[in-house]
Formats: C-alpha cells, structure tokens, sequence
C-alpha cells in the first residue's frame, strides 16, 4: 500500500452533473456552484461542454457559464471538447484545460459521440494538437472503463488500447471512468492499472459513478494504486443521458470525508463544501445525494 499523502479533487458537478438535468438550470445558478466551489477549495473545477445542444441542451449555455466566472487566482477551468468545433468554441472562454473523451466500447462510443473509437481519435487528434498549440493542457476521458450499457463488462485490454492511442496523439493526462458505476474495486484497480501502462501515476485520474454504491470503494482501491486524482460531484450529482440509469458520480462530500478521516489532505473546507452542495441541491428541490452532506445537514439542524 503506497497511499498518497495528498490528493487533489476535480468537481466535475457544474457539468457531470448537470448535464443530465431535464428542466432547464439557469447559467446564473451554474455560475452561483462554480463560485461556491472555488470558495470550498477546490482547485479545479469542470464548468461545462462544447456540445451538440441539440445533444445535450443542459450544456447549450457553455459559454455564457463561462464568461461569467469570477476566476480565483490558482484555480483551473476545465471543459469538455468533443471536436474541433467544440474546441474553437470553447477557445473564447480560455478554458485551462479542455476534455476529449472516448470509450473503452464501441456501443458506447457510438450513442455517445456518434462515431467509432478509432474515427472518435482521429477527431480528437486536432483537437489536441490545437490546444496543445495554445498552451491549454488535454485531459482524456474514457468512458466503460469497466463496463457498458450496451456491451456489458469491458475488458483491461480496451482501456489499455484506448490509453495507447489518446497517448499517441498527445493527450496529457488520462481519466479512466465508471459511466455507469458497475465496477468494484479490484475491477477497478485493472483499469486503472490498464491506463498506467501508458500514463504516469501522476498523470492519471479516477472518475467513478455510484450507480451500485461502490463508488467509495472503487476510490479507495485506486488509492491504494496511489491514484491521487478523482473526480467527484458535488451533492453527487450526475450521470451521462447516453448511460440510461446511471447515477451521479461519487459525492465531492463523501469523498472529502473519507480522506479527511484517513489523515489525506485536500485543501478543501468541508463545511463550505456541504454549502455549496445544499444551494444546487435546493435549486433542484432534492436532498443532497451525498451521506456525508446528509449527516452533516442534521447535525446542523438539531
Ligand atoms: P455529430 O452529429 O456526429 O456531429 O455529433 P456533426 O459534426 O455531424 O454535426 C452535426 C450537427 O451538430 C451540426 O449542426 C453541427 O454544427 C453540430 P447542424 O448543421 O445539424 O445544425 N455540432 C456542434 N454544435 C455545438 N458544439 C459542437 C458541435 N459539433 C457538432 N461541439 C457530437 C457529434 C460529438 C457533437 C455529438 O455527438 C455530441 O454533442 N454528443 C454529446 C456527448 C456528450 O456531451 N455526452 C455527455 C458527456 S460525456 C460523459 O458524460 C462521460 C464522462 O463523464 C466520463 C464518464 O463518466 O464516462 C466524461
Ligand atoms: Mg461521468
């Protein structure tokens, strides 16, 4: 066990987790969490996507999202950018990181992004390539990392391959994620382990769905790898609409307790945190899906 002293949360709710909310949420109430997240201490956030909005009409207000971000100095701004369109949409809003993300399935990649894995990299490759160009770092995604909606459990082998060829065309750091949170730990751990055949421990994070309740867990297990980066939602909002039944990814809340309780240093303020998720949790008149907020909630209200 080399368990990291320190870990660094990216909270991917603005957009994860909004993405999939059908009634509409206006840009001043996205903008509103971005700012109560930065205030937590997070250090970087995921605000918004470069998509289709006729795909993902959630997403349809990128830009506006980001125009009005108050920046913190020391925080970064990341978004996701599916295709060159995308990117030179997202150019204006001087993202610091953008997003490419593929699939480990073809099933996937095709109701997702509407192409093959293969045609989904030789999108991506300019993409790259222009941002890189730009000085904007690239993050990769991809999707099924253990399992898919479509094709069932997704086998060590194609993460492996799919972290090959984003390598090849430039991508800085890889994500392996758990679109529909079926994995469990040791699971998990080939995953990851697939990836870290082409990327550096540092360079690699966990993005993990709690659809099964193993999401915790499945954290846990890439820790004990030494994966010391994860995104997390907050209020453990989320899921993807091409992943029908998935639930959120794990909450930034469940996540923050459980490192602050093993001694793991996040930087970030519990307590404003559980704020930041009770103001989008109102908005969306629901509890916050997060244990840690919820027991933390009623505490305070006793
Ligand atoms: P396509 O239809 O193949 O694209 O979609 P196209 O190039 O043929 O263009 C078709 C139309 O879309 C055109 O408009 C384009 O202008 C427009 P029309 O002429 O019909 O009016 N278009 C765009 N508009 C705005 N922004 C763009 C863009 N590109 C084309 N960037 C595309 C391909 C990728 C665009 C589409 O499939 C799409 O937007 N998909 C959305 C996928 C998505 O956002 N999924 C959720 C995020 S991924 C996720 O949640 C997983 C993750 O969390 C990790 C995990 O948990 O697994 C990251
Ligand atoms: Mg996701």
């Amino acid at each position: 066990m080399k368990l990291p002293s320190k870990v660094k949360l990216v909270d991917v709710g603005p957009r994860d987790g909004l993405q999939n909310e059908k009634a509409p949420v206006p840009a001043e109430i996205k903008i509103g969490l971005v700012h109560r997240l930065q205030d937590a201490g997070l250090k970087e956030i995921e605000v918004t996507s470069f998509v289709s909005p006729k795909w993902v009409p959630q997403m349809a207000d990128a830009a506006e999202v980001m125009a009005g971000i108050q920046r913190k100095p020391g925080v970064r701004y990341s978004v996701l950018t599916p295709n060159m369109k995308g990117f030179e949409a997202a150019v204006a809003s001087k993202p610091d990181e953008i997003v490419v993300f593929g699939a480990a399935s073809e099933a996937f990649s095709q109701r997702n992004i509407n192409c093959s894995i293969a045609e989904s990299i030789e999108r991506f490759a300019p993409v790259v390539e222009a941002a890189r160009a730009k000085g904007i770092y690239v993050r990769g995604a991809i999707s099924c990392a253990v399992g898919c909606p479509y094709e069932g459990e997704v086998a060590p082998e194609r993460v492996e391959m799919v972290a090959r060829l984003m390598k090849q065309i430039g991508v800085q750091h890889m994500g392996v994620a758990d679109t529909i949170g079926v994995g469990t730990p040791t699971k998990v751990q080939r995953a990851m382990e697939a990836a870290l055949k082409h990327y550096a421990l540092d360079d690699i994070s966990g993005h993990f769905h709690d659809t099964y309740g193993q999401a915790l867990g499945n954290t846990l297990a890439a820790l004990e790898l030494g994966v010391w980066q994860y995104d997390t939602s907050s209020a453990g909002l989320g899921g993807c609409p091409y992943a029908k039944g998935a639930t959120g990814n794990v909450a930034t809340e469940d996540v923050v307790y459980m490192l602050q309780g093993m001694g793991i240093d996040t930087g970030i303020d519990l307590d404003k945190l559980i704020d930041a998720g009770k103001y989008i949790s109102d908005f969306l008149q629901r509890k916050p899906n997060s244990r840690a907020a919820t027991a933390i909630l009623n505490k305070r209200a006793r």
